[in-house]
């Protein structure tokens, strides 16, 4: 034998989180196959695709079995008529100019996020927050911009910088040297959001340190509070230094049909060994029209009726029912004397273990006496920990449900 693989992979830890959870629990349903099972694990969600967008979609279907109206091979970077509702829809309406070329239509922010990393050096510095969605940190084990992963669980190489109760979840700026930093906001996992004026002093930092800032906003939906920034570009100066990823999954409910886009503005730069600065635009467009063939034209066509009026309102309906569930989540484990974030601009509920239980620990407990599957809240990172992730994607019916349930349990 003689082919090499990729030794990268090997210190990846053996399996992706959420394919480690849907093991355990179809283990557990294996071994118990009367139990009711409510799934408050991976964030998918339940509310069907909006009824604008079906008939967007079944539109476009037909448009495919006809000669007159087939369509092959699209752009690469995904058709105008959706990038132009979304730049109208998502940015000049917050008073953000973006180029029609600065915005790639893709079928996932998981795969934008993971694969951004491509276009740069691999002895760029990373920095994640910690907990982080885990896909930021093992695409750059995956490419060798790591060590391997330490005791402590923590890739040698990667700046973590810790997001918990202590600091509020307002994560500190790095103390040394980082060049790429990965944010989420609102968090995933933690819930929590990050106020303008806190999300100004990454801008700031990444300007004055010359860092690029990877930001995922794929759950802004969510944000009810004031003050708190939907997008990065938001803040003066942000296009200078941030990438921006978004995703019809959490809102429209994509999730099993596909669409995401990224925002590369062209003023965003970076050098080559030489010092020569390069835009990133024309080296993501470069990457963008080597290895995909963009998203199918019936799912650009449903993603672009995401934003016809009648789609808005069904949208803001479904989003009110997950945030309830959400406050019913967050009321519930607070009951139980336990200590919850998260819930209010976020699907996401953050809840501290009971004492001396961690995070599987908790899992375990809440899977074989509740039937509630949860995410534990350190296979987002070691300062996950002793917390574990709900989500409040479920119906209300199984919501209420797993709440009872749970509620019954002695803590
Ligand atoms: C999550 O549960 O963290 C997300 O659903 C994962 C994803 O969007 O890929």
């Amino acid at each position: 034998m003689s082919v090499k693989i990729n030794e990268n992979y090997l210190l990846l830890e053996s399996s992706y989180l959420f394919a480690e959870i849907s093991r355990r629990v179809e283990k557990f349903q294996t071994e118990n196959p009367d139990a009711q099972v409510i799934k408050m694990g991976i964030g998918d969600v339940t509310k069907p695709l909006p009824k604008a967008v079906i008939k967007a979609f079944n539109e476009a279907v037909t448009e495919m079995g006809n000669s007159e109206t087939f369509m092959g091979y699209g752009p690469e970077q995904g058709y105008s008529f959706l990038i132009d509702t979304i730049i109208e829809n998502d940015y000049k309406s917050r008073g953000i100019e973006l180029d029609i070329d600065e915005v790639f239509i893709s079928d996932a922010a998981k795969c934008d996020t993971a694969n951004i990393q491509e276009i740069f050096g691999l002895d760029n510095v990373i920095a994640v927050t910690d907990p982080v969605y885990p896909v930021y940190v093992d695409s750059n084990v995956m490419a060798g911009r790591t060590g391997s992963i330490q005791d402590s669980g923590r890739y040698e190489g990667v700046v973590y910088m810790p997001s918990t109760a202590e600091n509020n979840f307002i994560p500190e700026l790095p103390k040394s040297p980082v060049d790429l930093i990965y944010l989420c906001f609102p968090n995933n996992p933690t819930g929590t959001a990050l106020k303008k004026e806190d999300l100004a002093k990454w801008v700031e930092y990444a300007r004055e340190n010359d860092a690029i800032i990877l930001f995922d906003a794929a759950y802004e939906a969510y944000i009810t509070e004031d003050d708190i920034p939907r997008s990065i570009y938001e803040i003066e100066g942000a296009k200078d230094v941030a990438i921006e990823f978004r995703s019809f999954s959490k809102n429209a409910g994509f999730t099993g049909t596909r669409c995401a886009f990224v925002v590369v503005p062209k003023q965003v730069k970076a050098v080559d060994s030489e010092g020569n600065k390069h835009d990133l635009n024309s080296l993501w467009n470069r990457r963008t029209t080597t290895k995909f063939n963009g998203v199918s034209y019936p799912v650009q066509k449903a993603a672009e009726a995401v934003y016809t009026d009648e789609a808005k309102k069904e949208i803001q309906e479904n989003i009110d029912y997950y945030l309830e569930n959400a406050k019913i989540i967050k009321n519930s484990m607070e009951e139980l004397g336990l200590d919850v974030y998260g819930g209010v601009n976020s699907p996401y509920i953050w809840v501290k273990t009971p004492e001396n239980m961690d995070s599987w620990s908790f899992f375990d407990l809440l899977l074989e006496e509740a039937n509630v599957v949860g995410t534990p809240g350190v296979g987002f990172g070691p300062s996950g920990e002793g917390y574990l992730r709900l989500t409040a994607f479920n119906t209300l019916e199984n919501t209420k449900e797993a709440m009872e349930r749970i509620s019954k349990l002695s803590l």
